[in-house]
Protein backbone atom coordinates (compact mmCIF):
# COMPACT_ATOMS: atom_id res chain seq x y z
CA UNK A 1 0.00 0.00 0.00
CA UNK A 2 1.45 3.60 -0.81
CA UNK A 3 1.42 5.53 2.36
CA UNK A 4 2.65 8.44 -0.21
CA UNK A 5 -0.79 8.68 -1.53
CA UNK A 6 -2.63 8.48 1.70
CA UNK A 7 -4.00 11.52 2.91
CA UNK A 8 -3.08 13.54 5.85
CA UNK A 9 -5.17 15.61 7.77
CA UNK A 10 -3.90 18.26 9.93
CA UNK A 11 -5.82 20.99 11.90
CA UNK A 12 -8.73 19.35 9.73
CA UNK A 13 -7.79 19.85 6.04
CA UNK A 14 -6.94 17.14 4.35
CA UNK A 15 -3.82 16.92 1.94
CA UNK A 16 -4.62 14.51 -0.43
CA UNK A 17 -1.34 13.14 -0.54
CA UNK A 18 2.42 13.60 0.92
CA UNK A 19 3.71 15.25 -2.81
CA UNK A 20 4.10 18.30 -2.16
CA UNK A 21 5.15 21.18 -4.19
CA UNK A 22 8.58 22.80 -3.02
CA UNK A 23 8.69 27.13 -2.80
CA UNK A 24 10.53 27.63 -5.64
CA UNK A 25 10.77 32.05 -6.85
CA UNK A 26 9.94 32.36 -10.17
CA UNK A 27 11.17 36.35 -10.56
CA UNK A 28 8.46 37.92 -12.60
CA UNK A 29 6.00 39.66 -10.48
CA UNK A 30 6.43 43.43 -11.15
CA UNK A 31 5.10 45.41 -8.11
CA UNK A 32 5.05 42.33 -6.18
CA UNK A 33 1.72 41.03 -7.99
CA UNK A 34 1.57 37.72 -9.15
CA UNK A 35 0.17 37.35 -12.51
CA UNK A 36 -1.19 34.71 -15.08
CA UNK A 37 2.19 33.18 -15.08
CA UNK A 38 1.56 32.24 -11.69
CA UNK A 39 -1.85 30.91 -12.42
CA UNK A 40 -0.60 28.69 -15.60
CA UNK A 41 2.35 27.62 -13.47
CA UNK A 42 1.11 27.01 -9.83
CA UNK A 43 -2.24 25.46 -11.26
CA UNK A 44 -0.52 23.16 -13.69
CA UNK A 45 0.71 21.36 -10.53
CA UNK A 46 -3.09 21.27 -9.03
CA UNK A 47 -4.09 19.74 -12.26
CA UNK A 48 -1.18 17.29 -11.77
CA UNK A 49 -2.53 16.29 -8.82
CA UNK A 50 0.04 17.16 -5.80
CA UNK A 51 -0.80 17.67 -2.83
CA UNK A 52 0.09 20.93 -1.56
CA UNK A 53 0.47 24.17 -3.56
CA UNK A 54 3.41 25.87 -2.04
CA UNK A 55 4.18 30.05 -3.55
CA UNK A 56 7.51 30.62 -3.67
CA UNK A 57 8.94 32.95 -1.12
CA UNK A 58 6.45 36.12 -0.76
CA UNK A 59 7.35 38.88 0.93
CA UNK A 60 5.10 41.13 3.38
CA UNK A 61 6.79 44.01 2.88
CA UNK A 62 8.49 45.91 -0.06
CA UNK A 63 12.06 45.73 1.75
CA UNK A 64 11.50 42.64 2.55
CA UNK A 65 11.56 41.17 -1.15
CA UNK A 66 14.67 39.06 -2.03
CA UNK A 67 14.81 41.08 -5.30
CA UNK A 68 12.08 43.85 -7.32
CA UNK A 69 10.57 41.04 -9.06
CA UNK A 70 9.52 38.77 -5.77
CA UNK A 71 5.70 38.58 -5.00
CA UNK A 72 4.29 40.41 -1.73
CA UNK A 73 0.99 40.44 0.06
CA UNK A 74 0.78 43.98 1.61
CA UNK A 75 -1.44 45.42 -0.71
CA UNK A 76 -5.23 45.00 -1.76
CA UNK A 77 -4.04 44.62 -5.46
CA UNK A 78 -1.23 41.74 -4.17
CA UNK A 79 -4.77 40.05 -2.22
CA UNK A 80 -6.59 39.69 -5.22
CA UNK A 81 -4.20 38.25 -7.83
CA UNK A 82 -3.22 35.25 -4.55
CA UNK A 83 -7.42 35.19 -4.59
CA UNK A 84 -7.75 34.62 -8.07
CA UNK A 85 -4.85 31.06 -8.04
CA UNK A 86 -6.25 30.00 -4.80
CA UNK A 87 -9.48 29.76 -6.18
CA UNK A 88 -8.09 27.68 -8.72
CA UNK A 89 -6.22 25.38 -6.88
CA UNK A 90 -8.94 24.87 -4.70
CA UNK A 91 -11.29 23.47 -7.99
CA UNK A 92 -9.09 21.14 -8.45
CA UNK A 93 -9.58 19.92 -4.72
CA UNK A 94 -5.59 20.63 -3.57
CA UNK A 95 -4.80 22.84 -1.02
CA UNK A 96 -2.84 26.18 -1.24
CA UNK A 97 0.13 27.32 1.06
CA UNK A 98 1.70 30.74 1.26
CA UNK A 99 5.21 31.14 1.95
CA UNK A 100 5.77 34.29 3.79
CA UNK A 101 9.40 35.10 3.36
CA UNK A 102 11.87 38.55 4.40
CA UNK A 103 15.33 38.33 3.01
CA UNK A 104 16.84 40.54 5.71
CA UNK A 105 20.23 41.21 4.24
CA UNK A 106 19.99 38.83 1.19
CA UNK A 107 17.08 41.54 -0.23
CA UNK A 108 17.60 44.14 -2.72
CA UNK A 109 19.44 41.97 -4.94
CA UNK A 110 18.42 41.42 -8.88
CA UNK A 111 16.85 38.32 -10.25
CA UNK A 112 19.62 35.74 -10.99
CA UNK A 113 19.01 35.92 -15.01
CA UNK A 114 20.19 39.41 -14.09
CA UNK A 115 23.13 37.99 -12.17
CA UNK A 116 21.88 37.92 -8.76
CA UNK A 117 24.48 41.06 -7.69
CA UNK A 118 23.36 44.06 -5.05
CA UNK A 119 21.22 46.35 -6.79
CA UNK A 120 22.42 50.13 -6.52
CA UNK A 121 20.41 52.48 -5.09
CA UNK A 122 20.02 54.83 -8.34
CA UNK A 123 18.59 51.23 -10.05
CA UNK A 124 16.19 51.00 -7.28
CA UNK A 125 18.44 49.27 -4.44
CA UNK A 126 17.39 50.05 -1.14
CA UNK A 127 19.16 49.62 2.27
CA UNK A 128 18.65 46.02 3.91
CA UNK A 129 18.07 45.13 7.35
CA UNK A 130 19.34 42.53 9.52
CA UNK A 131 20.00 41.58 13.40
CA UNK A 132 23.44 43.20 12.69
CA UNK A 133 25.73 44.93 10.31
CA UNK A 134 27.33 41.97 9.01
CA UNK A 135 27.21 41.42 5.35
CA UNK A 136 26.26 38.44 3.49
CA UNK A 137 29.19 37.31 1.18
CA UNK A 138 30.11 40.26 -1.39
CA UNK A 139 26.85 42.03 -0.26
CA UNK A 140 26.25 45.52 0.82
CA UNK A 141 26.47 45.93 5.03
CA UNK A 142 23.21 45.81 6.34
CA UNK A 143 21.67 48.10 8.83
CA UNK A 144 21.45 46.48 12.64
CA UNK A 145 17.43 46.71 13.07
CA UNK A 146 16.35 49.01 15.98
CA UNK A 147 13.91 47.70 18.16
CA UNK A 148 10.99 49.76 15.76
CA UNK A 149 12.59 48.35 13.29
CA UNK A 150 11.35 44.69 14.86
CA UNK A 151 8.10 45.74 15.50
CA UNK A 152 7.36 46.73 11.95
CA UNK A 153 8.68 43.41 10.54
CA UNK A 154 6.45 41.76 13.10
CA UNK A 155 3.45 43.48 12.92
CA UNK A 156 3.69 43.22 8.78
CA UNK A 157 4.18 39.59 9.30
CA UNK A 158 0.83 39.99 10.86
CA UNK A 159 -1.01 41.96 8.80
CA UNK A 160 0.41 39.71 5.41
CA UNK A 161 -1.00 36.56 7.73
CA UNK A 162 -4.54 38.27 7.70
CA UNK A 163 -4.21 38.87 3.99
CA UNK A 164 -3.78 35.39 3.53
CA UNK A 165 -6.99 34.61 4.81
CA UNK A 166 -9.12 36.69 2.64
CA UNK A 167 -6.81 35.29 -0.22
CA UNK A 168 -8.01 32.11 1.29
CA UNK A 169 -4.59 30.03 1.62
CA UNK A 170 -4.97 26.78 3.57
CA UNK A 171 -1.39 26.87 5.09
CA UNK A 172 0.84 29.74 5.48
CA UNK A 173 4.50 28.66 5.96
CA UNK A 174 7.00 31.20 7.27
CA UNK A 175 10.44 31.09 6.06
CA UNK A 176 13.26 30.91 8.63
CA UNK A 177 15.88 28.76 6.58
CA UNK A 178 18.30 29.65 3.80
CA UNK A 179 19.51 32.60 5.40
CA UNK A 180 16.71 34.79 5.58
CA UNK A 181 15.71 37.42 8.20
CA UNK A 182 14.76 34.90 10.85
CA UNK A 183 17.49 32.19 9.97
CA UNK A 184 19.63 35.39 10.32
CA UNK A 185 18.83 35.92 13.75
CA UNK A 186 18.73 32.21 14.84
CA UNK A 187 22.46 32.05 13.72
CA UNK A 188 25.57 33.08 15.29
CA UNK A 189 27.52 33.73 11.78
CA UNK A 190 24.80 37.07 11.38
CA UNK A 191 23.54 37.09 14.76
CA UNK A 192 26.32 39.70 16.87
CA UNK A 193 23.66 41.33 18.68
CA UNK A 194 24.11 41.95 22.50
CA UNK A 195 20.96 42.89 23.50
CA UNK A 196 17.90 40.20 24.27
CA UNK A 197 17.97 39.11 20.74
CA UNK A 198 21.51 37.75 20.43
CA UNK A 199 24.18 35.45 21.86
CA UNK A 200 22.58 32.66 24.03
CA UNK A 201 19.81 30.33 21.84
CA UNK A 202 17.42 31.34 23.86
CA UNK A 203 18.34 35.42 22.93
CA UNK A 204 18.65 33.91 19.28
CA UNK A 205 15.64 32.42 19.24
CA UNK A 206 13.47 34.98 20.61
CA UNK A 207 12.60 36.90 17.84
CA UNK A 208 11.82 34.60 15.22
CA UNK A 209 9.88 32.88 18.34
CA UNK A 210 7.65 36.10 19.12
CA UNK A 211 7.15 36.48 15.27
CA UNK A 212 6.00 33.27 14.86
CA UNK A 213 3.70 33.26 17.76
CA UNK A 214 2.08 36.15 16.77
CA UNK A 215 1.67 34.74 13.31
CA UNK A 216 0.28 31.65 14.78
CA UNK A 217 -1.96 33.59 16.81
CA UNK A 218 -3.66 35.58 13.67
CA UNK A 219 -3.46 32.57 11.65
CA UNK A 220 -7.09 30.71 12.24
CA UNK A 221 -7.07 27.97 14.86
CA UNK A 222 -8.21 25.36 11.79
CA UNK A 223 -5.67 26.17 9.53
CA UNK A 224 -2.27 24.79 9.59
CA UNK A 225 0.99 26.72 10.08
CA UNK A 226 4.52 25.23 8.58
CA UNK A 227 8.01 26.69 9.27
CA UNK A 228 10.88 26.41 6.93
CA UNK A 229 14.23 25.70 9.06
CA UNK A 230 17.62 25.46 7.96
CA UNK A 231 18.50 22.48 10.32
CA UNK A 232 22.12 23.34 9.96
CA UNK A 233 24.58 25.46 8.91
CA UNK A 234 26.90 23.33 7.62
CA UNK A 235 29.96 25.41 9.24
CA UNK A 236 31.61 25.28 12.02
CA UNK A 237 29.97 28.01 14.31
CA UNK A 238 27.23 27.89 12.60
CA UNK A 239 23.37 27.09 13.93
CA UNK A 240 23.31 23.37 14.56
CA UNK A 241 21.00 20.07 14.25
CA UNK A 242 20.78 20.10 18.12
CA UNK A 243 20.16 23.87 18.05
CA UNK A 244 17.31 23.32 15.71
CA UNK A 245 15.68 20.16 17.77
CA UNK A 246 15.38 22.80 20.60
CA UNK A 247 14.23 25.36 18.50
CA UNK A 248 12.12 22.71 16.78
CA UNK A 249 10.31 21.88 20.45
CA UNK A 250 9.61 25.44 21.27
CA UNK A 251 8.00 25.64 17.97
CA UNK A 252 5.70 22.84 18.51
CA UNK A 253 5.05 24.28 21.45
CA UNK A 254 3.54 27.76 20.75
CA UNK A 255 1.26 25.85 17.52
CA UNK A 256 3.47 25.69 14.76
CA UNK A 257 1.70 22.30 13.09
CA UNK A 258 4.80 21.16 10.75
CA UNK A 259 8.60 21.70 10.29
CA UNK A 260 10.06 21.38 7.23
CA UNK A 261 13.07 20.88 7.06
CA UNK A 262 16.26 22.50 4.69
CA UNK A 263 19.61 23.60 5.53
CA UNK A 264 22.26 25.90 4.31
CA UNK A 265 22.03 29.57 3.44
CA UNK A 266 24.12 31.30 6.04
CA UNK A 267 27.43 31.02 4.31
CA UNK A 268 28.19 31.33 0.76
CA UNK A 269 30.71 29.06 0.72
CA UNK A 270 29.31 25.81 2.89
CA UNK A 271 30.28 22.31 1.81
CA UNK A 272 26.51 20.89 1.68
CA UNK A 273 26.68 17.14 1.19
CA UNK A 274 26.79 15.18 -2.18
CA UNK A 275 24.60 12.31 -1.05
CA UNK A 276 21.09 12.29 -2.37
CA UNK A 277 19.64 11.88 1.24
CA UNK A 278 21.64 15.00 2.60
CA UNK A 279 18.23 16.47 4.17
CA UNK A 280 16.74 13.09 4.80
CA UNK A 281 18.80 12.28 7.58
CA UNK A 282 18.28 15.76 8.86
CA UNK A 283 14.29 15.26 9.08
CA UNK A 284 14.46 12.15 10.25
CA UNK A 285 16.83 13.19 13.18
CA UNK A 286 14.73 16.26 13.96
CA UNK A 287 11.58 14.31 13.93
CA UNK A 288 12.99 11.68 16.28
CA UNK A 289 14.38 13.78 18.56
CA UNK A 290 11.04 16.49 18.53
CA UNK A 291 7.95 14.22 17.76
CA UNK A 292 5.77 15.78 15.10
CA UNK A 293 5.10 16.65 11.70
CA UNK A 294 7.55 16.97 9.73
CA UNK A 295 8.56 17.43 6.12
CA UNK A 296 11.45 16.84 3.86
CA UNK A 297 12.96 17.31 0.86
CA UNK A 298 16.15 18.18 -1.53
CA UNK A 299 17.08 15.87 -4.55
CA UNK A 300 14.01 14.03 -4.73
CA UNK A 301 13.46 12.68 -8.21
CA UNK A 302 11.38 8.48 -8.30
CA UNK A 303 8.33 7.91 -7.00
CA UNK A 304 9.98 4.08 -5.32
CA UNK A 305 12.35 7.32 -3.10
CA UNK A 306 9.96 9.20 -1.97
CA UNK A 307 7.42 6.36 -0.93
CA UNK A 308 10.60 5.27 1.06
CA UNK A 309 10.74 8.07 3.07
CA UNK A 310 7.48 8.02 4.24
CA UNK A 311 7.74 4.30 4.48
CA UNK A 312 10.29 4.73 6.80
CA UNK A 313 8.68 7.38 8.86
CA UNK A 314 11.59 9.83 8.31
CA UNK A 315 9.03 12.42 7.26
CA UNK A 316 5.79 12.77 7.00
CA UNK A 317 5.59 14.59 3.76
CA UNK A 318 8.03 15.57 0.49
CA UNK A 319 8.67 18.77 -0.86
CA UNK A 320 9.53 18.53 -4.55
CA UNK A 321 11.46 21.46 -6.42
CA UNK A 322 13.15 20.96 -9.55
CA UNK A 323 11.62 17.41 -10.56
CA UNK A 324 8.10 18.97 -10.32
CA UNK A 325 9.45 21.77 -12.49
CA UNK A 326 10.55 19.17 -14.83
CA UNK A 327 7.66 16.89 -14.78
CA UNK A 328 4.24 19.35 -13.47
CA UNK A 329 2.27 15.89 -13.28
CA UNK A 330 4.73 13.97 -11.46
CA UNK A 331 1.97 12.44 -9.02
CA UNK A 332 0.06 11.04 -11.57
CA UNK A 333 3.07 9.34 -12.93
CA UNK A 334 4.13 8.11 -9.50
CA UNK A 335 0.75 6.60 -9.02
CA UNK A 336 1.27 4.55 -11.77
CA UNK A 337 4.33 3.67 -11.01
CA UNK A 338 3.12 2.50 -7.44
CA UNK A 339 0.02 1.20 -8.32
CA UNK A 340 -1.87 3.49 -6.62
CA UNK A 341 -5.23 4.48 -8.30
CA UNK A 342 -5.36 8.24 -8.24
CA UNK A 343 -8.33 10.43 -9.47
CA UNK A 344 -6.89 12.17 -12.63
CA UNK A 345 -8.86 15.29 -14.15
CA UNK A 346 -11.74 14.79 -15.95
CA UNK A 347 -10.22 16.95 -18.37
CA UNK A 348 -7.40 14.40 -18.88
CA UNK A 349 -9.49 10.96 -18.07
CA UNK A 350 -8.35 9.46 -21.78
CA UNK A 351 -4.99 9.88 -21.02
CA UNK A 352 -5.39 7.51 -17.60
CA UNK A 353 -4.66 4.24 -19.27
CA UNK A 354 -1.13 4.29 -19.56
CA UNK A 355 -0.98 0.97 -22.82
C1 LIG B 1 14.12 28.06 -8.86
C2 LIG B 1 14.14 27.80 -7.38
C3 LIG B 1 13.64 28.77 -6.52
C4 LIG B 1 13.59 28.52 -5.13
N1 LIG B 1 12.97 29.43 -4.31
C5 LIG B 1 12.74 29.12 -3.01
C6 LIG B 1 11.91 29.93 -2.20
O1 LIG B 1 11.32 30.93 -2.64
N2 LIG B 1 11.76 29.57 -0.89
C7 LIG B 1 12.36 28.45 -0.38
O2 LIG B 1 12.18 28.16 0.81
N3 LIG B 1 13.13 27.65 -1.14
C8 LIG B 1 13.30 27.94 -2.44
N4 LIG B 1 14.00 27.07 -3.23
C9 LIG B 1 14.47 25.79 -2.67
C10 LIG B 1 13.43 24.68 -2.95
O3 LIG B 1 12.23 24.92 -2.23
C11 LIG B 1 13.96 23.29 -2.56
O4 LIG B 1 14.16 23.23 -1.18
C12 LIG B 1 15.26 22.95 -3.29
O5 LIG B 1 15.13 23.22 -4.68
C13 LIG B 1 15.65 21.48 -3.11
O6 LIG B 1 14.65 20.64 -3.59
P1 LIG B 1 14.74 19.93 -5.05
O7 LIG B 1 16.02 19.16 -5.08
O8 LIG B 1 13.51 19.02 -5.07
O9 LIG B 1 14.67 20.98 -6.10
C14 LIG B 1 14.10 27.31 -4.61
C15 LIG B 1 14.66 26.37 -5.49
C16 LIG B 1 14.66 26.59 -6.85
C17 LIG B 1 15.21 25.52 -7.76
Amino acid sequence: MSLLFTPLEIRGRTFNNRIWLAPMSQYCSPDGVVSDWHLAHLGGFAIGRVGLVMTEGTAMLPTGRLTPLCPGLWNDEQEHAWKRITDFVHSQGTLMGIQLCHAGRKASVAPPTAGAGPIPHEHGGWQTVAPSAVSFDELPEPRAMTNEDLEEVLQAHVASAHRAITANFDVLEVHAAHGTLLHQFLSPLSNRRTDEYGGTLENRMRYPLAVLTAVRNAWPQDRPMFVRISATDWVNGGWTIQESIILSDELRAVGIDLIDVSSGGSHPTAPIPDDVNYQISLAEQLKAASPGFTAAGGRITDSAQAEAVIQSGKADAVFLGRQLLRDPHWPLRAAKELSFKIRWPNEYRLAARWE
